[in-house]
């Protein structure tokens, strides 16, 4: 059987991947459970794809995993997706550095509750020297909230005269998003059928391949994201050029 690992062109790959993981609650309902269930079996396709992403040799990855919206859902669904979160970091930590890769979270993470703010630094801790795959959870996260944030920061400097109005460049705006380190994303994956952003990376997709695929998240496997990856390889960028 021939598969999309075999075809991906490890001298082009993507730096930088990014994925909306939708569809836990639908993934749930067709099977008649409810939608917690969906979340906990997205867990696995969290831990494939990481693995997957390692293996690969890709530099960073990106799972939207909480946005500042998903605050507004029932106050159960919130909880046990906080618990999950716990108990995800706790348990996995351990194959983290097996695995050579070091977590990064963003987000505002002042609004997560105290015991997973804890258990989130602690693992970003434990795993910060492993030089492999960079994991990058968005926890609490929205593109309009960082965005709003990085005028505020650079507003303030203006205010102190540090910076005057022509200093504001590309970079400078970059500089101050909460992904001030990490590359943009050179794909963007949505899973669920879904065809739109959900207030994830704005500034930050301006270039990136969009990738939507059917599949719930709990349903993505290796071989869907071998498959994004192909996809991708056969993609002409021009970033507005003639090629
Ligand atoms: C994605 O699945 C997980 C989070 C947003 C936390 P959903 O919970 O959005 O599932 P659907 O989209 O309702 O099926
Ligand atoms: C986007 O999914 C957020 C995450 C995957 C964490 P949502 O399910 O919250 O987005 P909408 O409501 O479909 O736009
Ligand atoms: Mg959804």
């Amino acid at each position: 059987m021939s598969s999309f690992k075999e075809k991906i062109d490890i001298s082009r790959l993507p730096k930088h991947i990014a994925i909306i993981m939708d569809g836990n609650g639908r993934w749930a309902k067709e099977r008649g459970y409810d939608r917690i269930f969906g979340h906990q079996n997205g867990v696995v396709s969290v831990r494939e794809v990481t693995e997957a992403a390692a293996e690969t040799g890709i530099g960073y990855l990106t799972l939207y995993a909480f946005s500042t919206e998903n605050w507004g859902r029932p106050m159960e669904e919130v909880n046990a997706l906080m618990e999950l979160l716990i108990d995800t970091i706790e348990k996995e930590t351990p194959t983290l550095n097996k695995n050579n890769v070091r977590l990064l979270a963003i987000g505002d993470l002042s609004r997560l509750p105290a015991n997973a703010a804890k258990k989130l630094q602690s693992c970003i801790g434990q795993t910060s020297s492993n030089t492999g795959l960079s994991l990058v959870l968005a926890l609490s996260y929205s593109s309009r909230w960082e965005i709003k944030d990085a005028i505020c920061k650079i507003g303030f400097e203006m205010a102190k005269g540090n910076i005057k109005p022509e200093d504001v460049t590309d970079e400078l705006v970059a500089a101050n998003l909460t992904t001030r380190d990490i590359p943009d994303p050179d794909l963007l994956i949505r899973t669920s059928g879904e065809t739109r952003i959900s207030n994830f990376l704005l500034w930050q997709i301006a270039y990136t391949e969009l990738y939507f695929t059917p599949s719930h998240w709990p349903d993505f496997r290796k071989e869907n994201f071998f498959e994004a990856i192909c996809d991708f390889q056969k993609r002409d960028r021009r970033f507005g050029k003639t090629n």
